[in-house]
C-alpha cells in the first residue's frame, strides 16, 4: 500500500501521553502541514497557536474542562496543544480550520507522534479568559475557537473503530 495511504488509514486518536515534551524540529513539521492546508479563496484565515508553557496549557485545559463543568484534564495529560483559530471576519473558518487539524494530526502520526482533536475552543475563546490570552498572544480579539490539537508522544496505540456500512456510494 502506499505509505501515505498507509499513514492516512492507521492514525488514531490518542488519549495517553508520556511526559516528554514535544521537540521543535516534529512541532515545526507538523505546524508547517497545517500552513499548507488547503483553504476557501485561498483565505488563508486560520492561525495556529502552538502552547507548550506548562502554565498556559494548564489554564487552557481548565477553562476548557470548566465548559463542560468537569475539572478532569480534557487534554489527556498532552505537553502540548495547538489552538486553531479563525478570522470571523472572513469566510469559511470552520472549513478551513478544519481541515488545518487534519493535516496536524495526519502529520503527526506520520512523525511518531499522537494527537487528538479537542473541542470547545469555540466557548473557551469567546469567553473573557479567552480573550485575555488572544490579548496576552497579541492576537486580534475578532479569533474564533475552532478546535485544539493535542500532541505528545504516544503511550498507546488504539485499533480503528469498525466502520459504519453505506458510508461509500458510487456511481458508475
Ligand atoms: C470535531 C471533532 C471533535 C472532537 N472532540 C473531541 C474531544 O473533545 N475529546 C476527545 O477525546 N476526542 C475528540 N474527538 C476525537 C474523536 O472522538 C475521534 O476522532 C473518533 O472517536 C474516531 O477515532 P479516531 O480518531 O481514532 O479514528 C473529536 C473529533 C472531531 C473530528
Amino acid at each position: 500500500m502506499n505509505e501515505i495511504i498507509h499513514s492516512l488509514l492507521n492514525r488514531r486518536s490518542v488519549r495517553k501521553y508520556e511526559d516528554r515534551q514535544v521537540p521543535d524540529e516534529l512541532l515545526d513539521q507538523v505546524l508547517s502541514a497545517g500552513l499548507y492546508a488547503p483553504t476557501g479563496m485561498n483565505r488563508q484565515n486560520v492561525v495556529m497557536v502552538a502552547v507548550r508553557d506548562r502554565e498556559t496549557r494548564d489554564l487552557l485545559s481548565r477553562l476548557n474542562a470548566a465548559v463542560m463543568g468537569a475539572e478532569h484534564d480534557p487534554f489527556y495529560g498532552a505537553p502540548c496543544v495547538i489552538v486553531i483559530l479563525g478570522d470571523e471576519e472572513t469566510y469559511p473558518i470552520v472549513e478551513n480550520g478544519s481541515l488545518v487539524l487534519g493535516n496536524l494530526m495526519n502529520a503527526a502520526h506520520a512523525l511518531g507522534l499522537g494527537s487528538c482533536w479537542i473541542h470547545r475552543a469555540k466557548q473557551v475563546f469567546d469567553s473573557p479568559e479567552g480573550k485575555e490570552l488572544l490579548k496576552k498572544w497579541g492576537l486580534p480579539e475578532n479569533l474564533r475557537g475552532i478546535g485544539n490539537c493535542i500532541l505528545g508522544y504516544p503511550m498507546e496505540n488504539p485499533e480503528a473503530k469498525p466502520r459504519l456500512e453505506g458510508r461509500i456510494v458510487k456511481i458508475g
